[in-house]
C-alpha cells in the first residue's frame, strides 16, 4: 500500500479518538447525569446520546473505512460487502433504539416532539440513512443489479455516505449543545462548569474522529485495489475473462496483481470513471 505508515498513523489516531469519544459519553451519562435505565425517565434519555455516538459515529465510522484496511484486501469482495453492510445494520439498530428512548422520554414528560433543528436534521438523516442502506443492499450486495447500474450509482452512494456522516456529526454537536443548555442551571452553561468542559471536549473528540474517518475514506491511494469480480481492462487492452479456461488473469496471481503499480493506476482510472464497486 502506498503511504502505509501514514495510513497507520491516521487509522490508529482515529481509533484512539473514537474510543475516547465512546468512553467520554459513557462517563458523562454515568458520572454527571442520571445513569442508564429503560424507565421513561432521564436515565432512558441518556441512552439517546450513548447509542447514537457508539452506533452512528463510532461503528458507522468503522463501516466507512473498513474497505481501506489493507489486511482485508485478501478477503473476497462479497465477504467485505457483508461486513460493511453488517456494520451499517448494527449502527442503524442502535440508532433506532436511541430514537425510541428519546421519544418515550419526551412523551412521558409531555415535552413537545420534533421542535428543534437538531430533531429535524436528525430524523432526516436517519430516514435517508435507512433508504441508502436498503437501496445499497439491493444494488450492490444482492446479485440483482447490472454492472452498469452499479457503476452509475456508486459515486452517488459514496457521496451520500459521506454527506450523511458529516450530518450525523453536526446533529450530535447540536444535540450536545442543546442538552447542556437545557440541563446546566446552577452554575449555568455560560459559566463553563466542569461538566460543560468535559462535554465540550466530547464534541471536539467527535469532530476529530469524523474528520479522520473522512480523510481516510477520501484518499484514492488507500482504496482497496480492484478485485477478482471487477472486469478491469488489462494493461495490454485485453479482457481478464478472455482466457481459455474462462478464469480471470487475477485469479492466477492475486497478490502480485493487487499490489502492482499497474493495478493501482488502473484502480485510479476506474475510480475516475466511477466504475469500482465499494459498497
Ligand atoms: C431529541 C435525533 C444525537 C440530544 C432528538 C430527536 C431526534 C433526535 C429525532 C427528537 C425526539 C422528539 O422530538 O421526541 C438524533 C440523531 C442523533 C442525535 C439522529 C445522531 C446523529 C444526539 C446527541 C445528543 C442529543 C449526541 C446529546 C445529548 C438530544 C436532546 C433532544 C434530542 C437534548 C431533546 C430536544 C430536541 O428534541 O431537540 N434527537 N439525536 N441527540 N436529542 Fe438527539
Amino acid at each position: 500500500m502506498e503511504g502505509y505508515r501514514s495510513f497507520l498513523f491516521f487509522l490508529v489516531s482515529s481509533l484512539l479518538f473514537g474510543f475516547l469519544g465512546v468512553i467520554f459519553v459513557l462517563v458523562w451519562v454515568l458520572y454527571w447525569r442520571e445513569g442508564l435505565a429503560w424507565n421513561g425517565g432521564a436515565a432512558e434519555f441518556n441512552l439517546h446520546p450513548l447509542l447514537v455516538i457508539t452506533g452512528f459515529v463510532f461503528i458507522e465510522g468503522i463501516a466507512i473505512i473498513v474497505y481501506r484496511l489493507p489486511w482485508t484486501w485478501k478477503c473476497s469482495k462479497l465477504l467485505m460487502k457483508c461486513i460493511h453492510a453488517g456494520l451499517h445494520l448494527v449502527a442503524i439498530v442502535l440508532v433506532i433504539v436511541a430514537m425510541v428512548a428519546v421519544f418515550e422520554y419526551h412523551n412521558s414528560f409531555k415535552i413537545p416532539n420534533m421542535f428543534s433543528l437538531h430533531s429535524w436534521v436528525g430524523l432526516t438523516v436517519v430516514i435517508l440513512f435507512f433508504l441508502q442502506l436498503v437501496m445499497s443492499i439491493f444494488v450492490f450486495l444482492l446479485p440483482i443489479a447490472s454492472d452498469s447500474l452499479r457503476a452509475a450509482l456508486m459515486p452517488i452512494h459514496g457521496y451520500m455516505g459521506l454527506l450523511l456522516y458529516g450530518s450525523i456529526i453536526a446533529t450530535c454537536l447540536m444535540g450536545i449543545t442543546e442538552k447542556l443548555i437545557f440541563t446546566l442551571k446552577e452554575p449555568p452553561y455560560s459559566k463553563l462548569p466542569p461538566e460543560a468542559i468535559f462535554v465540550n471536549t466530547l464534541g471536539l473528540l467527535i469532530v476529530v474522529f469524523g474528520g479522520l474517518v473522512i480523510w481516510i475514506a477520501t484518499r484514492p491511494a488507500w482504496k482497496r485495489p480492484p478485485n477478482y469480480d471487477v472486469k478491469a481492462p488489462l494493461p495490454n487492452g485485453g479482457n481478464p475473462t478472455d482466457t481459455a479456461d474462462n478464469t480471470t488473469v487475477t485469479d492466477h496471481k492475486p497478490d502480485l496483481e493487487l499490489n502492482s503499480d499497474a493495478a493501482r493506476k488502473r484502480n485510479l482510472q476506474l475510480d475516475e470513471a466511477g466504475e469500482r464497486s465499494t459498497m
